[in-house]
């Protein structure tokens, strides 16, 4: 048998830990009769599972006939890169063409006669909209990885042009915690700023732990010191589960450090060379201890309360440390304070 588990990112991965919650709650609002946001950004750390989360979405929708998705990319012209897509999808072009669309300037089709070609794109998509609103159905634009760039802010303000219309178009956007939070800071998207985000926090050890001793057909507690040093980080459960199932006859610290050297060279590497020097050094502070309370690290470290509390919000935020225990700090991803140790040494 292959291995069950897998490396790759972006992937619907065999061995899935469902997040029903946050799933089921994003399903239910857009399904709604009178849907309460037609936006959702889903944002977490680098291997998360925001993609793995935004494509099964997208494909639950799917499923159900009253419902068009579409990806985009959102380093590319969003508006005629639905238009395009739009077009291509068959009874969605017998629609436009029924009902006598002329979208000859954009190159998509011919001109017709008898009707005025249409010139601007945000016209182009409302009339697709009105039409797709016509049939009764609702279309999902998802978008993984947004950054605050032009295609982008062009994309949200005419989606927010087309909410006020009353037209059936859904967004699901996945990004990292920076980058959203620089979209939503836009002056001109303030809608953004009100739309509902879905923090991705650690999957459930119990989960995990049963998925391992279904698979390795061992302990409890053996399973539940699999799911430990996974600490719920999704890549981690998937490269954990891949190395125990490739070397069946090691005993798990045998295989640690493999483990530590696919988390560096897929994640930790890159998180760590997207950290502040001043991040760096509340991040190597805490390298060095399991918890530790927020004032004593504000000592060690020199700083005022405000100066911390900046820190651990955006460091909280960005998923790298844990702050829900109140008045202490930690590291959040598993391992993570073993590579940060690593780092520190080399650079002194
Ligand atoms: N719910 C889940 N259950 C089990 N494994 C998961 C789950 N979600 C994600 N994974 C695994 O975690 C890894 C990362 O998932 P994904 O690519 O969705 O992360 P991401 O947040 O989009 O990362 P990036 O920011 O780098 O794009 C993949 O190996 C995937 O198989
Ligand atoms: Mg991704």
């Amino acid at each position: 048998m292959n291995n069950p588990f897998t490396l790759a990112f972006g992937q619907q991965p065999a061995q899935f830990i469902s997040r029903i919650s946050q799933t089921e709650e994003i399903i239910e609002t857009f399904t709604d009769e009178r849907p309460s946001s037609q936006v959702y950004m889903i944002t977490g750390i680098r291997g998360s599972g925001k993609t793995v989360m935004m494509t099964s979405i997208a494909n639950e929708l799917e499923q159900d006939k009253e419902w068009i998705t579409v990806e985009l990319n959102p380093t590319r012209d969003l508006l005629i890169g639905l238009a395009s897509k739009l077009y291509c999808i068959k009874p969605l072009h017998t629609l436009f063409t029924n009902a006598k669309l002329d979208f000859s300037a954009f190159g998509l089709g011919v001109s017709l006669e008898n009707s005025v070609p249409i010139t601007d794109e945000e016209t182009m998509i409302e009339s697709m909209l009105k039409e797709i609103a016509k049939s009764g159905k609702r279309l999902l634009v998802t978008m993984d990885e947004v950054t605050n760039n032009e295609y982008v802010k062009v994309f949200a303000s005419t989606f927010q042009i087309l909410l006020r219309k009353d037209l059936p178009i859904y967004l699901l956007m996945t990004g990292l915690y920076e980058n959203i939070y620089s979209l939503q800071n836009d002056e001109a998207l303030t809608f953004l700023y009100r739309a509902p985000k879905i923090m991705l926090e650690p999957l459930s050890e119990n989960a995990i732990a049963s998925n391992y001793k279904s698979i390795f057909k061992v302990s409890v507690e053996e399973s539940m010191k699999m799911a430990k040093l996974t600490k719920g980080y999704p890549f981690a459960f998937q490269v954990l589960g891949y190395l125990c199932w490739k070397y069946k006859d090691k005993e798990l610290n045998e295989v640690i450090p493999e483990y530590d050297h696919y988390l560096e060279e897929y994640v930790y590497e890159k998180i760590w060379s997207e950290l502040s020097d001043q991040d760096r050094r509340v991040v190597a502070e805490l390298s060095s201890q399991k918890e530790i309370k927020v004032k004593e690290l504000r000592d060690k470290l020199n700083m005022n309360s405000s100066e911390m509390s900046v820190y651990r919000n955006r460091l909280g935020k960005r998923g790298i440390v844990d702050i829900s225990k109140y008045g202490y700090i930690s590291l959040k991803l598993p391992r993570f304070d073993y590579y940060v140790k690593m780092c520190v040494m080399d650079m002194e």
